[in-house]
């Protein structure tokens, strides 16, 4: 298993171009799983989810080819409808086929995805958005089965205890493009992923109204066709490099990406101490050497996003003063706090809320990637930190951002990839 050793301390300066998002071109590879037609679907990051969605999507019949950043899809066979538990584990996002299987073959099985270390996964929304349009489904030995001959449309409230949810909305979305009938679902997720998808569906030959919205209506087609379509920029790697920019007291460009889908970051960063200023294809963020203390919240888009949580909390470990952090996404999601803790941070978690009293500084330390994006906030710790961190476990941060050594040392960090003998 790899490790990262990161030497702290300097600025980072120069021009990033994010990649595609991550969490936009999973829904939209598995939606692939719908169209009768050819997907040639380009700006897809070449992430280790990317290559597991694509193996499920050839064990379920459709063939599909991955170079220079682009997928081609082809569907050789719609017969098979189990997404088997060795793969599904290695991604919890592996649920989204589930909505298009069912609505494209009448049938889906797929093991149900557990876990993981930001907290529960639950899917019910998800199975009460397919049984509202007609859908028999049970869960047993660990996956749902889920069987429709033709599913109807209805008017669905898909909103939950923490909000609305991104992969249900897309599960929901996607079946209900094949649905008979119109489908209202209120409560929807109104993330740029979500409205990705949307557009997607509507290269196909979907009937969606409402994108971007938290009410979507479809008017369902008897059938999809193929598509040319590219992925939207991945807004969280954006804010994982401007995190570092005002962490540092640098200035970093960060090209190809959409500051309108950073609005509450920009106000959050802006409040911190960073000076972002939209650019013609994407944002400029300084960092100013000085960090304010802020009280962050997350919330389902356009709220803070989650993804963030574990990287503000970085900046506000050195701000000059106490600072709140209070999770209302996933209330547990806090993995990052002790070994940030190691690091010399002053963070105290009280259930979903932490503490953070402003450090002097950090200092390195050998500490260990958990999730994803956990794991890239033990990055931006070690830029800053004083000495040496080695990070262990870097197989988590390969999951969400391509070649985070090259982009972070093209900027000026000093980031080395080791094998770590296991
Ligand atoms: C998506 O996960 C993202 N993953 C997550 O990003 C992101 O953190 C999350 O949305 C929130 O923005 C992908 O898009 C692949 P949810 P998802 O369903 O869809 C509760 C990353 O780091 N809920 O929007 O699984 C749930 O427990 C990943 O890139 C139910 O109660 O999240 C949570 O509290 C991590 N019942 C809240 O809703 C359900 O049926 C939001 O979950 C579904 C969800």
């Amino acid at each position: 298993m790899d490790k990262l050793i990161i030497e702290g301390g300097t600025r980072l300066e120069g021009t990033v171009k994010v990649s595609g998002s991550k969490n936009a071109a999973l829904p939209i590879l598995a939606a692939t799983l719908m169209s009768e037609g050819d997907c040639t679907i380009s700006n897809v990051p070449p992430l280790r989810d990317m290559f597991t969605i694509c193996r499920i999507l050839n064990e379920l019949g459709v063939e599909t080819h991955y170079e220079g950043g682009t997928v081609s899809s082809r569907l050789v066979s719609d017969k098979f409808c189990v997404a088997p538990y060795d793969l599904v584990r290695t991604m919890r996002a592996s649920i989204c086929v589930l909505g298009p299987l069912l609505a494209r073959r009448g049938r889906a099985k797929v093991s149900l995805p557990g876990g993981c270390v930001i907290g529960s996964r639950p899917i019910d929304l998800h199975i009460k958005g397919l049984a509202a349009l007609g859908a028999k489904i049970k869960i047993e030995h660990g996956y749902v089965v889920a069987e429709a001959d033709r599913l109807r449309g209805t008017e669905i409230y898909l909103g939950g205890p923490h909000g609305s949810t991104v992969t249900g909305t897309a599960n929901i979305l996607c079946a209900a493009t094949l649905a008979e009938g119109t489908t209202i679902i209120e409560g929807a997720a109104c993330e740029p992923e979500v409205a990705d998808l949307a557009a997607f569906l509507n290269a196909m030959g979907a009937q969606i109204r409402g994108v971007g919205t938290h009410r979507l209506e479809v008017e369902g087609v008897t059938s999809l066709g193929g598509c040319e379509y590219a992925v939207i920029p991945d807004r969280i790697e954006a804010g994982t490099f401007a995190t570092a920019a005002i962490l540092t007291g640098g200035r970093v460009q960060i090209a190809n990406c959409r500051a309108e889908d950073l609005s509450a970051v920009i106000d959050v960063f802006t409040q911190i101490g960073g000076k972002i200023t939209p650019t013609d294809n994407g944002i400029c963020v300084e960092g100013s050497g000085r960090i304010a203390t802020a009280d962050v919240t997350t919330h389902a888009y356009p709220g803070f996003p989650t993804d963030l949580q574990a990287q503000v909390m970085v900046l506000l470990s050195l701000a000059g003063g106490i600072s709140v952090v209070t999770e209302k996404i996933y209330p547990d999601r806090f993995m990052h706090v002790a070994e940030l803790n190691r690091m010399g941070a002053k963070i105290r978690k009280e259930g979903s809320i932490a503490i953070v009293v402003g450090a002097e500084r950090l200092t390195g330390a050998p500490v260990m990637a958990s999730d994803l994006r956990a794991s890239a906030a033990l990055v931006l710790a070690g830029l800053v930190a004083e000495g040496t961190t080695q990070i262990s476990r870097v197989y988590h941060i390969d999951r969400g951002y391509e070649k985070i050594e090259e982009k972070f040392n093209a900027l000026g960090a000093r980031m080395t990839r080791v094998d770590e003998p296991t």
